[in-house]
């Protein structure tokens, strides 16, 4: 069997040199293809993806930007830099887009800096209704809390809506440069024009992390930001958008020349241009009427997956979703605490994590849910059939999660379903030495 994701030649020669890292990466695909990924912000990327973060750009340092850089021989980065800009900013409908961020934390930084002064005051999502710690949670004091100064605002509970009276009221009394709209575990859509406008009352800027949504955005299934008006938007590259690990910023034009500061040479050096390379063709594929599909089925997929846990029992912290994410209060509807539930359906083949829910009385490590989403299993080609049995599977765990015949049983239900929809790029069941007959 042969998987096009690698050169056989170069997979071979890593099996020479380094046994037991090349064990490690079948076992990683035998896992990724034999179980289902329900973690939200995880997904299977373009297959086009893995030939450009295995290819020569991984060689080439680039500093600066196209047309101004501190090394020579830059006609093919420049040309790719300047496609994935251009694409970001068409996909987008931004003035302006920075593709260099490593990573969706470093782009955050990246915003803040360009933005604000020491001490200034940023308003975001507290981390338990949703936020993300990049926003400024209290753990995060010996970076972000030592330069700015954050406050966070929370969702209604049980309803997951934003009371933007109180958000208001938030923002006269702390005066906020900028405002943050943006989680990474809220399942209902933003009322970004009621944010603009609290913003433009206080004068405060906007930013909107969409890490999580930057594919269902760029699909035309969910609001985009810009089009409210919004300041600078950020986000990841590998969650629903289907590309390399990365960050990317959006801005209107007024914060250019501000924001590409901050990133080159305020927060890094050289970008990763295999990394830039493999944006940019995700941005053509996420063009396309394919990925528009892609998108509206990962939402209907959350739909319908969340309908038929409901119809379980299963007790959703905002009772329904808006996007591509569940998070499920596991202690009130099961009697267990997002940990064991964790472990449970890990055992059943079915990969996602515990996770806070609006002001927990439980620890993080013994939080009292779970969140898990459709990205992935979309990407295999899942549809609402799929998400039902998938429903019925984890019903099962979640009330008898200590049942180990029946968490076996399971597995192999859940193997059986993977087998029906491979992984992109990856052919199933790959062992070890199969290269060397490829
Ligand atoms: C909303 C949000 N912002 C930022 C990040 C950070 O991204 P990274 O892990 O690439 O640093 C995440 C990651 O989950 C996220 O969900």
């Amino acid at each position: 069997m042969t998987n096009f994701t690698y050169s056989p030649e170069a997979l071979n020669r890593l099996q020479a040199s380094d046994a037991d890292v090349f064990g490690a990466l079948m076992a990683e695909e035998t896992r990724q293809s034999d179980g289902i990924e329900l973690i939200p912000s995880e997904n299977y990327c373009f297959p086009e993806v893995y030939a450009l973060l295995g290819s020569v750009f991984n060689n080439k340092y680039s500093e600066g930007y196209p047309g101004r850089r501190y090394y020579g021989g830059q006609e093919n980065t420049d040309k790719i830099e300047n496609l994935a800009r251009d694409r970001a900013k068409a996909v987008f409908r931004a003035d302006h887009a920075n593709v260099q961020p490593l990573s969706g934390c470093a782009m955050n930084e990246a915003v803040y800096f360009a933005l604000l002064q020491a001490g200034d005051t940023v308003l975001g999502m507290d981390l338990s209704h949703g936020g993300h710690l990049s926003h400024g949670h209290p753990v995060t004091n010996l970076v972000r809390h030592k330069i700015f100064n954050f406050v966070r605002y929370k969702s209604e509970i049980p309803s997951g809506r934003i009371d933007l009276d109180h958000v208001r009221a938030m923002a006269k009394e702390h005066k906020p440069k900028l405002i943050i709209c943006g989680h990474s575990s809220y399942p209902r859509e933003y009322d970004y024009a009621g944010f603009k406008k609290i913003a433009d009352e206080v004068g405060a800027l906007t930013l909107a992390d969409v890490s999580h949504l930057g594919g269902l955005i760029a699909g035309g299934a969910l609001k985009n930001p810009m089009d409210f008006g919004f300041d600078v938007m950020t986000t990841t590259t590998h969650k629903s958008l289907r590309g390399p690990r990365g960050g990317m910023i959006l801005c209107k034009q007024q914060h250019a020349s501000a924001i590409d500061k901050s990133v080159f040479p305020g927060m890094q050096g050289g970008p990763h241009m295999h990394q830039v390379a493999a944006i940019a063709t995700t941005l053509k594929l996420a063009a396309t009427p394919d990925f528009k599909a892609y998108a509206q089925q990962v939402l209907d997929n959350a739909k319908a997956l969340a309908e038929a846990l409901m119809a379980g029992g299963a007790q959703l912290v905002t009772g329904g979703t808006e996007n591509h994410l569940i998070v499920i209060n596991t202690a009130t509807a099961f009697g267990i605490t997002g940990d064991v539930a964790e472990h449970a359906l890990d055992e059943a083949g079915i990969t996602l994590n515990k996770n806070v829910i609006p002001d927990d009385p439980n620890p993080p490590m013994k939080p009292s849910g779970i969140r898990f989403g459709t990205p992935a299993p979309t990407s295999r080609g899942m549809k609402q059939p799929e998400m039902k049995q998938l429903a019925a599977i984890m019903l099962q765990v979640l009330r008898n999660p200590a049942d180990k015949p029946l968490l076996a049983k399971l597995r192999a239900e859940t193997k059986a379903l993977c087998a029906r929809f491979p992984v992109p790029g990856v052919t199933p069941n790959v062992a070890e030495g199969a290269h060397k007959a490829a």
